[in-house]
């Protein structure tokens, strides 16, 4: 049996920081990170993202300025989500070849050695702000998978490195990888949205990127944030269909979700810490009432230890800057 106290003492390992340190369990580290980014087709000089501080929309020639940085600071993949000028019922702007994201993957690939995640989608592409196709008030599942599969392959001419497929209709993950094994792109992984939450803290990025609903919500397809077992359903769905990377999202309300998928899959686990999540951490330390960069360290942290293995945050350029410093 385990010692008691006296002879047991737990505080003796937190006696001073290189003890701590030591027997420290989680860490996170930069290279963990994913930043996301958001292209504006229709802007020529960044534009300030009121309810997200210190998050932009850049312009398609700001971008490889902007990689550069990125990679200086240590940080080795983003994820791209795109603004276009024109917006229709069918998305047709997300996979013109030469659209605002695919020319977005061709600068940074270029301009960079960073690994380019495109978000595929259709809310920022389409004029009602759907996820997919709407008929007689309603998105239609298999109909949204053929637009899914034109927006793959565009990507993956492009030249993406990974596509992640966020609109959460069913089997979207199976007709991607199909689509893309049989056009030649057998190596492109998937990084799936799998456990995707109906959640109230997506809205500053509903602003960021223009793709608020203009009618109902997102219920129909994004899943009910009181339940846990159907994420797991969703999660081995998606493994089933091919999927190589599974993600939750949101992150830091949704830790439980993490850990179930860490404790049932071996599969790499990416969580989003969503925008939401970011300005409120933002907004209460402009205001004083929290220390930002130790809050963040300790949500980060609680992220990792849930069992995510990649973070996408809008904090990372201010994490991978807060670790250069030491
Ligand atoms: C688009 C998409 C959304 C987010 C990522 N991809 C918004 C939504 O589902 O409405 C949210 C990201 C964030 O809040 O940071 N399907
Ligand atoms: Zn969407």
């Amino acid at each position: 049996m385990i010692n008691m106290f006296p002879v047991t003492r737990m505080r003796r390992l937190r006696m001073n920081q290189k003890l701590r340190e030591m027997v420290q369990e989680t860490e996170v580290n930069t290279g963990d990170l994913i930043y996301p980014i958001f292209v504006d087709e229709n802007i020529k000089e960044k534009l300030a993202i009121k309810t997200m501080p210190g998050i932009y929309r850049y312009p398609l020639i700001d971008l490889p300025g902007i990689s550069k940085e990125i990679q200086s600071l240590g940080i080795k993949s983003i994820i791209l989500f795109g603004v276009p000028s024109c917006k229709d019922e069918l998305a047709s702007s997300a996979y013109e070849k030469n659209g605002i994201i695919q020319r977005a993957i061709k600068t940074i690939k270029n301009e960079s050695d960073l690994l380019v995640i495109a978000d595929l989608c259709m809310c920022e592409y389409t004029s009602h702000g759907h996820c997919g196709i709407v008929e007689n008030g309603r998105v239609d599942n298999d109909k949204t998978l053929e637009i899914y599969k034109k927006i793959a392959i565009s990507y993956a001419e492009a030249g993406v490195d990974i596509v992640a497929p966020s609109g959460m209709m069913d089997g979207q993950v199976g007709a991607i990888r199909s689509i893309l094994d049989s056009e030649g792109f057998e190596y492109i992984p998937i990084m799936a949205y799998s456990a995707k939450y109906a959640s109230s803290l997506y809205s500053p990025f509903r602003e960021a990127a223009e793709s608020a609903p203009k009618f109902g919500d997102r219920k129909t397809y994004q899943m009910n944030y009181a339940n846990s077992r159907e994420a797991i359903r969703e999660i081995e769905l998606d493994i089933m269909e091919g999927a190589d990377i599974i993600m939750v999202k949101p992150a830091i309300l949704y830790l439980d979700i993490i850990k179930m998928a860490r404790e049932r899959y071996q599969v790499p686990i990416a969580a989003y810490n969503v925008s939401g999540e970011y300005s409120m951490v933002k907004f209460a330390s402009m205001e004083g009432a929290i220390d930002e960069e130790s809050v963040v360290r300790e949500l980060l942290t609680s992220i990792k230890r849930a069992g995510a293995d990649l973070i996408i945050t809008y904090h990372a350029l201010d994490f991978a800057k807060w670790n250069k410093k030491i």
